[in-house]
């Protein structure tokens, strides 16, 4: 039996690589990359790098790890090889650390959303990846949710009838809760970038900013909200014979029939709510169980960055609406 693991470095010790796991330390959920890494017996998660000295004994210590490097120079000069490294740093920083631990050769780097905070550097890290045989594989954590992708069926099926149109709420910026969005009504419609068009700014005030675009010809409403004390992710999609609810980032879902009104003939309502768990808190250990089949069967995962280029672009255009 093959025994050996895939050894894995991961990038920034903040939430999403680390803290979210430590903060929580009593949860069972795996909410940074070194948990989901490190309940993985296909992974030994050997390192991780921050400038931060107190988060680096933290995660030390919590995770056993081997080594701890202050920078990614020093990462650099141990000369280790890893088969997969984690990037979950700032945004603005994503492309001049692919840059650099690009040079360790990495089967694959597991970056977190989205892919850099400009479509430039975007395009770079893709085309980095791509000239030097590495995996790009971006935690758009939807694309991982098993109540999405059961939702997404039920949409090719015959269950709901005519989508006639879509609403959109978030909030805490379009780069961060927006891409989450932007990707997952990119993975809904299977990747058919081509197909929203027609972006439009409705209104921009100091509450929301206010946006119209098409999917094929299924209008989509999205609005921005500009506060962000809680957070707000919600998606509405309004069928002919249903109203299908994510709420709370797809913590929660909720399904209403089209029924027939019980006090007022000839009228149609929807039906009492009917709330469903979701499952997008149980998607990063699934993303690194796909990771390890794409390094056992030295396959290319079907998200292989130009998935989230797609959304980044998309995001991109939104954002060039809004500015100018
Ligand atoms: N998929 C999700 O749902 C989700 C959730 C939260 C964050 N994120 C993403 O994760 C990334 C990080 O966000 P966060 O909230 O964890 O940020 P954070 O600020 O909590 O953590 C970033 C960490 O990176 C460290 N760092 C900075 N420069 C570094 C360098 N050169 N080398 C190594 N470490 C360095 C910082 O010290 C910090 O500890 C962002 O891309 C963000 O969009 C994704």
């Amino acid at each position: 039996m093959n025994t050996k693991k895939f050894k894995v470095a991961v990038l920034g010790c903040g939430n999403a690589g680390a803290m979210y796991n430590i903060k929580n330390s009593k949860s069972k959920l795996i909410l940074s990359h070194c948990k989901a890494f490190y309940e993985n017996k296909k992974f030994d998660l050997l390192c991780c790098v921050d400038p931060d000295k107190n988060k680096l004994i933290n995660v030390k210590q919590f995770y056993n790890l081997k080594y701890v490097h202050n920078s990614i120079e020093s990462l650099l000069k141990s000369r280790i090889s890893f088969d997969v490294i984690s990037i979950c740093t700032p945004i603005d920083q994503h492309y001049r650390n692919i840059k650099q631990i690009i040079k360790l050769k990495p089967k694959i780097i597991f970056c977190e959303k989205p892919i850099a905070s400009n479509i430039k550097d975007a395009k770079k890290i893709v085309k980095m990846c791509k000239e030097h045989h590495i995996g790009l594989i971006v935690n758009f954590s939807r694309r991982w949710d098993s109540q999405l992708e059961k939702f997404k069926q039920n949409l090719n099926s015959n269950k709901f009838k005519n989508l006639k149109s879509i609403n959109i709420k978030f909030n805490n910026g379009l780069l961060n809760y927006g891409s989450h969005m932007i990707d997952t009504l990119l993975y809904i419609f299977d990747d058919n970038f081509k197909k929203f068009k027609k972006v439009q700014l409705l209104d921009n005030d100091i509450s929301s900013t206010l946006i119209k675009m098409f999917y094929d010809k299924t209008p989509i409403y999205i609005c921005i909200e500009k506060d962000n004390d809680s957070s707000l992710f919600e998606i509405i999609f309004n069928f002919k014979n249903y109203q299908v609810m994510m709420l709370n980032g797809g913590r929660v879902w909720s399904y209403r029939k089209v029924v027939k009104d019980s006090d007022i003939k000839n009228n149609l309502i929807y039906s009492d709510f009917k709330f469903q768990k979701g499952s997008v808190l149980t998607t990063l250990s699934l993303a690194v169980s796909e990771i390890s089949r794409i390094l056992e069967s030295n396959s290319e995962s079907k998200y292989e960055g130009i998935t989230a280029f797609q959304s980044q672009l998309l995001c991109d255009k939104i954002l060039k609406i809004i500015q100018n």
